[in-house]
């Protein structure tokens, strides 16, 4: 059985990583348009950097909750059978044991040179500009896919996708697209289609089920049910 599992914001909330749209539209007080657009960028990098750069030193004192966990358990059960797309920007999937991930909106542990296109590991603060480890230029940014920017690895997940058997979504409000279309791809295609999330999201009804309830409850236990289900076949 091949399974595709789309997460979100939702799923690293329990750890303590806010979400964007759970207070009022403002992410830690700031507008998406400030902080996550190439424009907010031109305009004010100061500010970008010092948003990203606290983002990236809070990933310290946050750990996986169970829901990550049952994730990357679920990959030691499936293998390659299992793709895990992540919008979020935090390491915990990575931190819980998961290998078989993409980042469709990037990371915060990693820096991308302007200058000459190359990603670099990276845990300290941009704020201060330092050199691009490949070519010395004082050109990094965040590698983060900002509104307007073209999501990661497209091509592989709309495979993934199109093979599909099953189609979950985690902690994800369903308001930011290509992401929030790709229940109706899995469906196109064949996939049954599971919603987690504590809230019904914004595309809840192309969901066949959907369940409702915090992440660190509902992954682990829908992850034992699919796990016994294969083994009683
Ligand atoms: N368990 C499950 N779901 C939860 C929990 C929880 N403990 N806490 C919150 N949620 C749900 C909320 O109900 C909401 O539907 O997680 C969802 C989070 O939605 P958003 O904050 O919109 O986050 P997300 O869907 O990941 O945002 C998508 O938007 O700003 C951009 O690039 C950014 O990747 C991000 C994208």
């Amino acid at each position: 059985m091949k399974v595709v599992v789309l997460t979100g914001a939702g799923i690293s909330a329990e750890s303590g990583v806010s979400t964007f749209r759970d207070a009022g539209g403002l992410w830690e007080g700031h507008s998406v348009a400030d902080v996550a657009t190439p424009e907010g960028f031109e305009r004010d990098p100061a500010l970008v950097h010092a948003f990203y750069d606290a983002r990236r030193a809070q990933l310290e004192l946050v750990t996986p909750n169970p829901a990550h966990l049952a994730l990357a358990e679920l990959e030691e059960t499936l293998g390659d059978d299992l793709l895990l797309v992540t919008q979020n920007v935090d390491d915990l999937h990575e931190r819980a044991g998961s290998r078989r991930l993409v980042h469709m909106h990037g990371q915060l542990r990693s820096a991308w040179c302007t200058s000459c296109d190359g990603r670099c590991p990276w845990t300290a603060p941009l704020a201060d500009g330092p050199p691009c480890p490949g070519c010395g230029a004082a050109s990094l940014r965040p590698d983060i896919v900002w509104f307007g920017e073209v999501p990661r690895q497209m091509d592989r997940i709309e495979a993934a996708l199109a093979a599909a058997d099953l189609f979950v979504s985690i902690g994800t409000s369903g308001a930011v697209y290509p992401a929030a279309g790709f229940v109706q791809l899995a469906r196109l295609w064949g996939a049954h289609t599971v919603e987690l999330n504590l809230e019904p999201s914004q595309g809840t009804v192309w969901f066949r089920d959907a369940r409702h309830g915090p992440a660190s409850m509902l992954v682990p236990a829908w992850v034992a049910e699919l796990t016994a289900r294969r083994l009683s076949r």
